[in-house]
């Protein structure tokens, strides 16, 4: 359909077999999910439908939207970035290209913040490095007692955390602050939850086409061992955790054993390293007693 021209009537199923081929030629590696989504994206409708009426033709419009969609992401344009939004956690988040696109990995971070977290009494959570604003905004909706801050140093990303806390109507819990990590945030928390950037500068030419040119490196940089943010957090932790304050981190695989010591250095209690669902080290967990 890209480079040869839809003379006749193409149908929903016609065009989704059509991309299949198509995306699977370029490495896609979900082809035919990923062209659903955009078919559903072009056709302001919800997948279901294209189920529901897979013998329906496409308009001109809706076909030119679908091409300009489709080619977008065969030139390597995240899905996510193409359609503008991503689920997370069971909310919709706006992306866009200042913001680190929300990893399945963060979902279980915030999975153990939800479980840990309690219900019945006021709590202050603080997101270091909240990009969408996912984390922010999930605590906020799951924890009703939260009051929230967010922080990031990126005005843009920031920008859009606050579009997403007004879509998902919790912009009245959250209070965002531009700031470098802990420079211009006040007080103790109860929850201290950070998603830093983890990626070695070295690794960071190795990542996929699609990361390094579409992510910003400041949400993925995390300096010559990958761990400088987490020092640079661990450093003001002990300033900023209430007693019995708990601090959650997302890490990379192979860093458990050096984060577990960052935090344990701070004399935190309880340092743990969690695992993903992948059964790889993912999570650095600690308590402040006092
Ligand atoms: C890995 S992304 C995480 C984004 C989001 N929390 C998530 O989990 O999808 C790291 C975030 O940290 C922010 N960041 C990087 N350096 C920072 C700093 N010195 N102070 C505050 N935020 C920082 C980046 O702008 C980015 O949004």
């Amino acid at each position: 359909m890209g480079g040869t021209t839809l003379t006749t009537e193409w149908t929903i199923r016609e065009v989704l077999n059509w991309t299949r081929g198509y995306f699977e030629g370029a490495g896609i590696v979900q082809p035919r999910l990923e062209a659903e989504i955009l078919l559903a994206h072009a056709l302001d409708a919800n997948r279901l439908h294209l189920y529901l009426a897979p013998d329906k033709p496409l308009t001109i419009d809706e076909r030119s939207r679908y091409r300009s969609v489709v080619q977008q992401r065969r030139s390597g344009t995240p899905l996510q970035h193409v359609i503008g939004e991503v689920s997370f956690y069971g909310l919709r988040f706006r992306v866009d290209r200042e913001t680190l696109i929300p990893r399945t990995e963060t979902e279980e971070l915030l999975d153990q913040v939800i479980q840990l977290a309690p219900r019945d009494r006021e709590i202050r959570c603080l997101d270091l490095g909240t990009g969408t604003g996912v984390i922010a905004v999930c605590m906020a909706r799951y924890l009703p007692m939260a009051q929230v801050t967010a922080v990031d140093i990126s005005p843009a990303a920031l920008q859009v955390a606050r579009e997403n806390a007004k879509l998902n109507e919790v912009e009245d819990r959250i209070e965002f602050i531009e700031s470098d990590w802990f420079s211009r945030v006040e007080g103790k928390f109860d929850f201290i939850v950070s998603n830093p950037p983890y990626i070695s500068t070295e690794e960071l030419d190795g990542l996929p086409r699609e990361v390094r040119e579409h992510e910003p490196s400041v949400a993925l940089d995390g300096g010559t061992d990958g761990l400088e943010k987490v020092r640079a957090i661990a450093a003001q932790l002990r300033t900023h955790l209430r007693p019995d304050g708990v601090v959650l981190m997302e890490i990379g695989h192979d860093q458990g054993a050096r984060a577990q010591e960052i935090l344990e250095n701070i004399e935190l209690a309880d340092v743990s390293i969690e695992r993903d669902m992948a059964g790889k080290d993912r999570f650095v967990v600690g308590r402040c007693l006092s």
